[in-house]
């Protein structure tokens, strides 16, 4: 496989100060089919060297830069003859690095606000979402901040004013560096996608490689290139990330690689068969498939409380697993689905030492004994681009695109002591769910939506009698990043449909009831 087309040529770095947007700037790259990593604000010089960058950005931050000793970029980024953009904190820091001066203003900006571009630069030229009486251009943007460059560095000018921030935009067109107050990377800032488009295509002149056809050739090419003629196991769930972890090293190393699959007996309907239909047959992958459920369930005999459940779930898929995976030949490698977010999050990336991954995505945490090398070809996507990769690998769209099912399973929607009677009720009650969302066409919008088993028994009438059964609550709920949520407002008819079929198609269930929390307080799973 040929390096030509290796889309990593062309790299934008974002160095992070803390913002609760850095995550947003690269998603917002990536999109424009750029690549870029993220790396802490005082990354070694040597590092940011080696990454090669196309173009830098400076993220926004919670600190104040008229302190001393809050963080500033190393200055030999400015030598680098890289374009730079500066967001918010790091278009003040900037500014104060290169000899301006920066100040805190007296009134803070938050939200909305009217900037109006007064000198050319090929940041932002030609954009606006207005223009005012005078035939000029206005842009809607999103601001938040306390401090306001008021002094410029030698060879900067206004690019753009605003009310309270006279200095909204500034830049240095010669050397390429430009600084925006506000911030482009969120949707409220209405043409911050196209001034980012402008930095990352036009001034720093990437072409926008990073397309899953060239991701897939880059992955093909690496995996290959890492794991030679050694064999490799991956633990298959059928969730999106591990399924197209399993299209990928298929078509890079063919039998190479051992899916397990492991039945913990608290998959939902269907699972099993559609996992094994479209990895074994469809894409001949060479699986084994374990019928553990009689374990996972008598492990979790007794246990009440929800940790207490994961940890077990997750121990005995341990045992599961590293029982299957001894059995196969000549395994040096285990695969995972990690995805840049978790490496993000677990600042895997950021302090450069760490390899900590979230608990749930190496289900449960494998153990050493194993004795294996992680091989984690996704580590550097986005869930974004892990779907358009599944697609392009030709996964269905159902795997693709399906909502987020939790590593413990019906586990943690069982309320309290999970037994075989309780997950069957509950799949059935969450397949008719499921089935009714995806007949009204409201599947695809929503972010998550399952059935929780509640064990309290409830009084009904079915026919003339009396009845005392149990509750199965309804939960649905929009999100973009899961950390918040809002539960989705379904049509009372849709609700209606779902409540009457389980209701007449799932005994031992005589009330369903509709979760309207929202994350926070809630969380999206009820343990
Ligand atoms: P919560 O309930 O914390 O869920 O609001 C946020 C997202 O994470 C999923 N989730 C889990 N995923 N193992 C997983 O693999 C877990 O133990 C787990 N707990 C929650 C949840 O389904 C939602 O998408």
């Amino acid at each position: 496989m040929s390096h030509t087309s290796d889309p990593h040529v062309q790299r934008i770095l974002i160095l992070d100060f803390g913002s609760q947007y850095t995550q947003l700037i690269a998603r917002g790259i990536r999109e424009l089919n750029v690549y870029c990593e993220i790396l802490p604000f005082d990354a070694d010089i040597g590092r940011i060297k080696a990454f090669n960058p196309a173009g830098i950005v400076l993220s926004g931050g919670p600190a104040t830069v008229t302190e001393s000793d809050t963080p500033r970029a190393d200055d030999e980024i400015f030598n680098l003859d890289c374009p730079v953009l500066g967001i918010c904190y790091g278009m003040q820091t900037m500014a104060a690095q290169l000899g301006g001066e920066v100040e805190t203003a007296k009134q803070r900006e938050y939200g909305f606000a009217e900037v109006r571009p007064i000198s050319t630069s090929p940041l932002i030229d030609g954009l606006h979402d207005r223009l005012d009486a005078d035939g000029a251009g206005v842009l809607k943007v999103w601001m938040s901040h306390g401090d306001r460059v008021n002094t410029l560095p030698e060879g900067f000018r206004v690019l753009a004013v605003s009310e309270n921030a006279p200095i909204a935009a500034i830049g240095n067109p010669d050397r390429r560096f430009f600084g925006v107050q506000f911030h482009p990377e969120v949707t409220h800032t209405n043409q911050g996608r196209a001034m980012m488009k402008r930095f990352v295509r036009d001034i720093c002149g990437c072409t926008g490689d990073w397309t899953p056809a060239n991701i897939i050739d880059g992955l093909l090419s690496r995996v290959t290139d890492e794991v030679g003629s050694d064999g490799v196991v991956l633990g298959l769930s059928g969730g999106v990330d591990s399924s197209v972890v399993a299209a990928l090293l298929h078509r890079a190393i063919g039998d190479q690689l051992t899916c397990i699959f492991v039945d913990n007996g608290l998959l939902r309907q269907g699972e099993v068969k559609q996992v094994m239909e479209t990895f074994k047959d469809g894409f001949g992958i060479r699986i084994v498939q374990v019928d553990a459920s009689e374990r996972f369930l008598e492990a979790l005999s007794g246990i009440v409380d929800p940790e207490h459940k994961r940890r077990v779930i997750g121990s005995v898929f341990v045992d599961v697993f590293q029982e299957e995976a001894d059995k196969i030949e000549n395994i040096c490698w285990l695969a995972q689905g990690t995805i840049y977010p978790d490496v993000i999050e677990s600042a895997g990336t950021n302090t450069g030492k760490a390899r900590v991954i979230k608990s749930h995505h190496n289900v449960g945490g494998i153990p050493d004994t194993l004795k294996l090398q992680l091989l984690e070809p996704l580590r550097e996507l986005f869930k974004d681009e892990v779907r358009a990769v599944g697609v392009a690998l030709g996964l269905p769209k159902s795997i693709v695109y399906r909502h987020p099912f939790p590593g413990p399973g019906l586990g943690v929607r069982i309320l309290g002591e999970v037994r075989q009677e309780y997950a069957d009720i509950l799949r059935q009650a969450d397949a008719i769910f499921l089935d009714e969302l995806r007949r009204s066409d409201l599947y695809d919008s929503t972010s998550q939506a399952f059935a929780v088993f509640l064990p309290v028994r409830s009084v009904g009438v079915v026919g003339d009698n009396r009845s005392y059964e149990f509750v199965i609550s309804l939960r649905a709920v929009e999100t973009t990043d899961f950390m918040t949520a809002d539960w989705k407002r379904l049509p009372y008819e849709v609700l209606a449909r779902v409540s009457t079929r389980i209701i007449n198609e799932v005994r031992s269930v005589s009330r369903v009831t509709y979760d309207i929390s929202s994350k926070p307080p809630a969380t999206i799973e009820w343990e």
